[in-house]
């Protein structure tokens, strides 16, 4: 499929974007694309292995690659892993999209992602890391952001509709 993405989803690991992508899709009767799925096929490893392996900065690399080519191709929903913002180049290139940032309070974010072994930026002192990872992210999703939902308490099925109402 070829065109503009419907919609764009950010925001930080955990909040649900893959969830809320699908959902989203299905809502708009488009196609659903996950820029982590998207590696993860074309690398034949999963990103832990990756970042294992090669190490963040290739990982960027790749995932940069991976988003221009989910955000120039894809006319459904897209979803942008949570670090993919970092990259100034997408962030120039998420203007002009619609772009939904999904968000939640860090307690939210901690019970829902220190459990999962398969983030590694979250291997080690989840808590700490993941508000340190907001405090340099945030400004950055709030940057390409041309909607903000907030999925504290609420359900899949509630930020969805909130995401469509916000469009
Ligand atoms: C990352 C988020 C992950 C994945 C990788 C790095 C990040 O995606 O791309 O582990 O830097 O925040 P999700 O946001 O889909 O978990």
């Amino acid at each position: 499929m070829s065109g503009v993405p419907a919609v764009v989803l950010v925001g930080p690991m955990g909040v649900g974007k893959s969830t809320v992508g699908r959902l989203l899709a299905g809502r708009l009767g488009v196609g659903y694309r996950d820029t982590d799925e998207d590696i993860v096929a074309a690398q034949g490893r999963t990103i832990a292995e990756i970042f294992v392996d090669e190490g963040e900065e290739a990982f960027r690399a790749v995932e940069k690659a991976a988003v221009r080519a989910a955000l120039t191709e894809h006319d459904g929903v897209v979803a942008l892993g949570g670090g993919a913002v970092l990259d100034p180049d997408t962030r120039a290139l998420l203007a002009g999209h619609r772009v939904v940032y999904l968000s939640m309070r860090a307690e939210e974010a901690v019970r829902r992602t220190a459990l999962n072994v398969a983030r590694p930026l979250l291997a080690v002192n989840p808590r700490k890391r993941w508000r340190e990872l907001m405090e340099a992210r945030r400004h950055l999703y709030e940057e390409v952001a041309t909607a903000v939902v907030a999925t504290d308490g609420r359900t899949p099925e509630e930020v969805t509709q909130a995401a469509l109402d916000a469009l």
